[in-house]
């Protein structure tokens, strides 16, 4: 295959194309490599560039000019895999990569070509481009960092290249979890040593060691890559262990009311039916019904009773299982105490509401500064018009209020939960796993 490299700066490639793995192919001839330098294709005394047709002060690089060199490479290799860079493309994962790994080792001839100042003339991507990639939301000044960031991720993926298959297949991001902590010798460097296990020549030990560790930090520090993955269920099972407890609480108490005034609002059956379905689905330890009112625990301590009793059980399983992690307590205050017991810790407490209120705002992919703390996690719903200030002061960030692209976002409490529970906790496949991996 041979590569042609589009740019204004060859300079830049020479010591990249000489060097490690690339250098490598390039001497054993399984690819070769050419770079054309735009400013070679000017006529005397003329511009690459000029300024953009409208409002605005960027210089673009002429159509022409890239049709030149698009046109000369074509004629010296034959039609070219075309691969444009721009922060508007879409963006490189290993998930991409994959995936064009098998339609660039069937080619002959693949170009890739880095543009500069604010840009190329929209028109050349139109008729030319048969991909353009993104390195990622961010704007460099040009597109060859980009260009050569891609060919370091793709040609190790295509075999004859990289040398062993294995290694690659194995690596972060080609399946749901990153990759696991390695080491080498010495034993002990600096005061740090290699963890027993990894010592210790038991094989399949080392290896669930790896996988818990791969896990771990994947739970922690990668959760959105981890949630865009058709997840088994024993991958599943080993990152819930990761994930620190959660649970969640329906307040009735020190509400907001319609008239201004604090005070207490009735439970809703309906409501902890669907919200503890919902809890059930994403694994929350136990939804809270928070009420002091008698005449309304009396109804909920009914409701407890029949669906954890065996009568309930052989009515409706499923029922069971959501409600039998239902608690009733009197307050707030009781809830968290509840937690703290149960876990050893204070839990970190989250509200929601349909506005923002003076806490640190979490989005819903924030969950590495909650988890990485450790600690037990209460997720707060209120009733009525909300959670009232004395209780929003006991608490240490809010979620970003649920919104659409209207101007109404009041939502029945027990489909905000669903959804709240869903983007804080919830699995939303981009990559789907072969039942052979
Ligand atoms: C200054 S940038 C142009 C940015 C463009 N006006 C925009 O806002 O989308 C000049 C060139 O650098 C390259 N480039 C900059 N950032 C990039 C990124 N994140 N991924 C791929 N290419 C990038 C592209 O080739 C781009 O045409």
């Amino acid at each position: 295959m041979n590569i042609s490299l589009v740019t204004l700066f060859p300079q830049l490639y020479k010591p990249f194309l000489d060097a490690s793995l690339i250098g490598r192919a390039r001497q054993s001839g399984s690819i070769t490599t050419d770079l054309i330098n735009l400013l070679d294709l000017t006529e005397p005394k003329k511009r690459i560039d000029s300024p953009t047709v409208g409002p605005g002060t960027g210089m673009l690089i002429k159509p022409e000019i890239m049709q030149k060199a698009i046109d000369i490479q074509q004629e010296k290799y034959g039609r070219a895999f075309r691969i444009f860079f721009s922060p508007q493309g879409k963006k490189i994962d290993q998930q991409l990569l994959k995936e064009l790994a098998p339609i660039i080792q069937q080619q002959e001839h693949l170009m890739l070509i880095a543009s500069r100042y604010e840009g190329i003339d929209a028109r050349i991507e139109e008729e030319y481009a048969d991909i353009v990639l993104s390195l990622g939301d961010f704007v460099l000044m040009g597109g060859d960092i980009p260009a050569m960031a891609f060919l370091e991720g793709i040609l190790r993926l295509i075999p004859g290249i990289v040398g062993k298959l294995e290694s690659v297949e194995k690596d972060s991001f080609t399946g749901p979890w990153v990759d696991y902590p390695e080491y080498t010798l010495p034993v002990e460097w600096h005061g740090h040593k290699i963890p027993e296990i990894v010592q210790s020549g038991n094989h399949a030990a080392i290896e669930q060691w790896r996988l818990d560790q791969a896990a771990q930090k994947t739970v922690i520090g990668h959760f959105q890559w981890l949630r865009s993955w058709a997840l088994k269920d024993k991958q599943k099972e080993l990152a819930a262990r990761y994930i620190p407890s959660h649970y969640m609480v329906l307040m009735h108490d020190q509400m907001r009311l319609k008239d201004g005034r604090i005070g207490t609002t009735s439970v809703t059956t309906m409501d902890i039916h669907d919200i503890a379905r919902s809890c059930r689905t994403y694994g929350i330890k136990n939804f809270f019904i928070s009420t002091p009112l008698i005449d309304q625990r009396t109804i909920v301590q009914t409701l407890l009773d029949f669906w954890q009793s065996d009568e309930g059980i052989r009515y409706n399983s499923h029922r069971h299982q959501a409600i039998r992690n239902v608690c009733l307590t009197e307050s707030f205050e009781e809830t968290v105490k509840y937690i703290e017991e149960k876990e050893g810790k204070k839990p970190i407490v989250i509200a929601t509401s349909a506005q923002y209120h003076e806490l640190p705002v979490l989005s819903y992919s924030d969950q590495q500064k909650v988890w990485e703390q450790s600690r037990p996690v209460l997720i707060l719903l209120g009733t009525a018009h909300g959670i009232s200030n004395t209780v929003l002061e006991q608490c240490n960030y809010m979620l970003a209020p649920i919104e659409g692209f209207t101007d109404f976002n009041h939502l029945a409490v027990r489909s905000a939960a669903g959804i709240i529970l869903d983007r804080w906790l919830g699995i939303n496949p981009r990559f789907f796993q072969l039942a052979k991996e």
